[in-house]
């Protein structure tokens, strides 16, 4: 970062900004599959086929490295694909933790594909040192973590899990996907991959699924970069437009989205129907010491639950403003619940387990006027109380 030092300004100029050869302000969308070459072996800028490398992608890839504290990024066609990809660094015989709290399709790809090459899976709980030692075994290779963690929001302290993951030389990956760059960097808590759904704050607007990985450290970059290229889930090129098109006012999104939070979790918190709020911007919530000292503030994303006498199908019918969807992460508030939606791929036993349950409700606040979502909530609260 030369002629700025502030990530807000690196949304907008990092990375590959602008357009050399034209001065056009914004990265040119260069919707082609391959380039012509000169003569066996002779690129003229070194392209030879979009899956391979795209400038379009390549701005972005340097952006989202820029933004994470990273050297290399890479962009894939959704957030599942970018973990695909960086799982395939692992080999037969290997396993994996996964933090007790992670998003569902991340467990069904591990217990339901990579299970097919014998790379299995074991659940650690990431919040305790001694637990979290104790699960690794011999054959344990890597780590992924979510913190905050899909749906809960627990917490894990990144720098403590970094340390101890690495006294057994293991590849540490954070899903930084409810966080971003912009609240905080697991690059620079010790991580060694950053992997996101960027479908979600980092595009911002609902309208292009994509994923992207992070690393600090050449040897991985090439490896991962062999394996983008080998296995082909690639962003395309208008994809990576719109991506760079987003992350621009990324920091201006989340300023607005966490003010909107806060005032939601404290909404929710006061309010009787509510039985539990889940979200590390609370002071009394049990991660946000840990939270506040690897992390700008508690994020957006909230999940709570409802004391038994409210029915939560009334609730979810009767909102207005607040759609019921998958996904999070976009300028309008988003609902869903987990157990039927985003996690039902973890088998009941497991969600139970891990503390998931039928009442469960995750919000991801938009950036609408906070009078008009609380009222959206409130109303809809009161009406699927049952008398
Ligand atoms: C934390 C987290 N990681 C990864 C994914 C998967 O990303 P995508 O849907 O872009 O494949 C999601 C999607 O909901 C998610 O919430």
């Amino acid at each position: 970062m030369s002629h700025y030092q502030h990530i807000g300004s690196a949304l907008i100029h990092g990375g590959i900004s602008n357009d050399p050869r034209t001065g056009a302000v914004n990265v040119p969308i260069y919707q082609t599959s391959t380039y012509q070459q000169d003569g066996l072996g002779k690129m003229r800028a070194g392209y030879e086929y979009t899956r391979t490398g795209n400038p379009t992608r390549e701005a972005l890839e340097a952006l989202i490295a820029e933004l994470e504290g990273g050297t290399h990024g890479f962009a894939f066609a959704s957030g599942m694909a970018a973990l695909t990809a960086v799982l395939s660094l692992l080999h037969a015989g290997d396993r994996i933790l996964i933090s007790s709290n992670v998003y569902g399709g991340t467990f069904r790809l591990l217990a339901q594909v990579f299970d097919h090459f014998n790379i299995t899976y074991r659940i650690a709980d990431t919040t305790d040192d001694a637990a979290y030692e104790a699960a690794i075994t011999e054959d344990v290779k890597a780590v992924v973590i979510e913190s905050p963690a899909n749906p809960l929001m627990t917490v894990t302290d990144i720098r403590r899990i970094a340390e101890i993951s690495h006294r057994h030389d293991l590849l540490v990956i954070v899903d930084n996907t409810f966080m971003t760059p912009y609240l905080q960097r697991p690059l620079t808590l010790g991580a060694d991959i950053v992997v996101h759904s960027a479908t979600k704050y980092l595009g911002g607007h609902s309208d292009v699924v994509s994923g992207l990985a992070v690393v600090k450290d050449d040897a991985l970059a090439s490896q991962i970069a062999f394996i983008q290229n080998s296995t082909g889930g690639v962003l395309p090129p208008f994809d990576s437009f719109l991506l760079i098109r987003g992350i621009k006012t990324l920091g201006v999104r989340m300023d607005r989205h966490v003010e909107n939070a806060m005032k939601a979790a404290a909404f929710l918190k006061a309010n009787p129907a509510v039985k539990a709020v889940y979200y590390p911007g609370l002071e009394d919530d049990p991660g946000y010491a840990v939270n506040k000292g690897q992390a700008k503030n508690g994020g957006v994303m909230i999940s709570f639950e409802l004391h038994e006498n409210y029915d939560i199908r009334t609730f979810f019918e009767n909102l207005q403003l607040v759609m019921l969807a998958e996904s999070l992460g976009g300028v309008e508030s988003l609902v869903c619940h987990p157990s039927t939606m985003t996690h039902a791929s973890i088998p009941a036993e497991i969600r139970k387990q891990v503390g998931i349950t039928d009442g469960l409700i995750r919000l991801s606040v938009g950036i609408e006027d906070i009078e008009d979502i609380l009222a959206d909530l409130a109303q809809a609260i009161e009406k699927s109380e049952v008398k």
